[in-house]
């Protein structure tokens, strides 16, 4: 076996890897201008975004997910993340992965430094329970590294935690189960995008809340894309993946560059007065 991969499989994270230069996080980034009420649920963007269903393509992503997965492999889910200066989101689990079994790919877009930080806790992908388990039924503060790391070791003595600070452009690559935080101590808002995978095999599902272990499930199902191989077990709702990438054209281009931007941007300035006043 592969020693990244070894890694993976021993301390569930792989990376980090170098993918795209800044225009093209630029590029991508504008991507998130596209209404949310265009697409199934909150991480589905890839539904109307042929650059992020192409992003979610990139032949780099695939190489490092086959050699986990196997050939036949899912998007199934693709949300941007901003992070607003100051802020934390404390440690957890990404709750879907109590359906299926996967693997997460954090990319840096804009506004990342020795002040954004990304932190796993090595070992913890297979580890039977989560941060927020952990919060309710122990009283953990899942806010404190030291009490949930060790809560962790409890489990398994070898568990660690790693920290990265990575640059626009850079990727890292967990297994889905890994318990992670992200904090901004900078001044500016950090921009990523999250793209969660998993082999064809799996049945993908929405959540309904976010509780572990008794997370509920919504009836509607996640769309997904075939990013890789073939899908002879249709389990879950596969998307026409050639017909999004034809949505990349000159007429979408102005709509989410110049439409969809001054909507959200709009609604952003409105929203930020509201909350003003209410405080
Ligand atoms: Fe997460």
């Amino acid at each position: 076996m592969e020693l990244e991969i070894k890694k993976l499989d021993l301390e569930g994270y792989m990376g980090p890897y170098k993918l795209l230069e800044y225009p093209d996080c630029q590029n991508i980034l504008n991507e998130k201008y596209i209404p949310r009420k265009l697409y199934a649920w909150q991480k589905s963007i890839h539904e109307k975004s042929a650059v992020v269903t192409n992003l979610a393509s990139h032949p780099l992503i695939l190489e490092k997910l086959r050699k986990v997965l196997g050939n036949n492999i899912l998007l199934w889910g693709s949300i941007f993340i901003q992070q607003k200066p100051n802020s934390e989101h404390p440690w957890h689990l990404d709750v879907e992965y109590g359906s299926c079994k996967g693997l997460t790919l954090w990319i840096g877009l804009k506004n990342l430094s020795e002040k954004t930080s990304i932190s796993l806790i090595t070992h913890s992908h297979n580890i039977d329970t989560a941060p927020q388990e952990l919060k309710k039924n122990n009283n953990i503060n899942i806010e404190n590294d030291n009490a949930v790391l060790e809560s962790a070791k409890k489990f398994n003595p070898n568990c660690e935690l790693k920290t990265f600070y990575l640059s626009p452009g850079e990727f890292i690559i967990w297994s889905g189960r890994t318990w992670h935080k992200t904090s901004n101590s900078s001044k500016k808002a950090r921009e990523t995008i999250l793209l969660q995978y998993c082999s064809t095999d799996n049945i993908v599902k929405i959540p309904a809340n976010y509780e572990y272990p008794n997370t509920e499930w919504s009836d509607k199902k996640p769309p997904c894309i075939l990013v890789s191989g073939m899908d002879k077990i249709n389990k879950n709702i596969i998307l026409d993946k050639s017909k999004i990438l034809l949505s990349n054209n000159f007429i979408n281009k102005i709509k989410i560059n110049i439409i969809y931007k001054i909507r959200f941007k709009l609604s952003s300035f409105l929203r930020s007065i509201v909350t003003k006043k209410i405080n």
